[in-house]
C-alpha cells in the first residue's frame, strides 16, 4: 500500500485526479469506480479542469458507481443516481449509457445486485476504484462486519451513517435505512484502489484501515489485501498513522522508476 500525506484538501484531489487521468490517458475506455460522497469531491473538480483544459477525455470511458440507496426514487436530488449524474458524469462528459448505479429500485434487489456485479465483469472489471471511507471504517456501503468476500448485495445502513448522510437530507427520518453496494470482494477485483480521506473525523478510520489489523470490523482493511492500493489524505486525515514520517519521505523521494502509476 502507498500512503500519501499531503498539506491540503485540494492538493489529495489534484493527486488523485492526476493518477485517474493517467490510467485514462493510457486507456480511452478505461473503467472507472466511482464514490460518491464529499471526499471525492476534490478529484471531480481537478478531473473537470483537466477535461477542460484538453488534458484527458472521458468520453469513451466507462463507470460503475459503488452503492445506492434502496427506498428513494431515481430522480430524488440525493439518490446516488442523480449525485453520479451531476457530480461526474456531466462535468467530466462521460456517455450517460457508460455509467452505471446499482438499481436500488429494482422490484427483486438480490437479482439487480448479482446483475450488477456480473456487468462490471463482463465490462473487464474496474481499473481504478475512487473510494472514501466512512469514521466507521466503511467504504461503500461495506459497514462493519461486511465479509472481505462479499459481492454486490444489500445491507442496512448503520445508525453512524445514517447520521452522518442525515446532513444530505431534511431530517435522518428521511435518509434510507438499507442500500445496494459493491461488495469487499468485488471492490478487492479493481486494477487499483485510491481512497482519499480529508479532514480529523476520518483520522481513526484512516489509521484503522492502513495500520490496524485485517478485521471486517474495519471494512477499509480490506486495502491492505490489494496489490496495487494507494490512500491520499490530507495532514488532518493522516494524524493517527503511526508510519507518518515513513510514508512521507517515501513520496517525498520515491524514484521515477519505482512508480507503478
Ligand atoms: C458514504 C458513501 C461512501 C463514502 C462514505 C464517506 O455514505 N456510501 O462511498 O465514501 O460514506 O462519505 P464522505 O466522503 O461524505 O465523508
Amino acid at each position: 500500500m502507498e500512503v500519501i500525506i499531503l498539506p491540503t484538501p485540494d492538493e489529495v484531489g489534484r493527486v488523485a485526479a492526476a493518477k485517474i487521468a493517467a490510467v485514462v490517458r493510457k486507456k480511452p475506455s478505461a473503467v472507472i469506480g466511482l464514490a460518491t460522497g464529499s471526499s471525492p469531491r476534490g478529484i471531480y473538480a481537478d478531473l473537470r479542469r483537466r477535461v477542460e483544459a484538453g488534458e484527458v477525455s472521458f468520453a469513451e470511458a466507462h463507470g460503475f458507481a459503488l452503492d445506492e440507496y434502496i427506498g428513494i426514487p431515481l430522480e430524488h436530488p440525493e439518490s446516488y443516481a442523480s449525485v453520479i449524474d451531476r457530480d461526474v458524469v456531466k462535468p467530466l462528459g462521460f456517455a450517460s449509457d457508460r455509467v452505471h448505479v446499482p438499481n436500488g429500485r429494482a422490484a427483486i434487489p438480490a437479482v439487480a445486485a448479482n446483475e450488477y456485479d456480473t456487468a462490471i465483469r463482463l465490462a473487464g472489471g474496474v481499473d481504478v476504484q475512487v473510494l472514501g471511507i466512512g469514521t466507521n471504517g466503511h467504504i461503500g456501503f461495506n459497514e462493519p462486519t461486511s465479509s472481505f468476500a462479499s459481492r454486490t448485495r444489500i445491507k442496512t445502513l448503520a445508525p453512524s451513517t445514517r447520521e452522518a448522510n442525515a446532513r444530505f437530507f431534511d431530517s435522518i427520518d428521511d435518509v434510507p435505512t438499507h442500500c445496494m453496494t459493491q461488495g469487499l470482494g468485488t471492490i478487492l477485483e479493481a486494477g487499483m484502489l485510491l481512497l482519499v480521506a480529508q479532514g480529523s473525523l476520518k483520522a481513526d478510520a484512516v489509521a484503522a484501515a492502513v495500520e490496524g489489523p485485517l478485521s471486517s470490523f474495519v471494512p477499509g482493511s480490506a486495502l491492505q489485501l490489494h496489490e496495487h492500493a494507494i490512500v491520499v489524505v490530507d495532514e488532518a486525515a493522516a494524524a493517527d498513522l503511526q508510519l507518518s514520517s515513513y510514508y512521507r519521505s517515501t513520496y517525498e523521494n520515491k524514484p521515477e522508476w519505482q512508480h507503478v502509476a
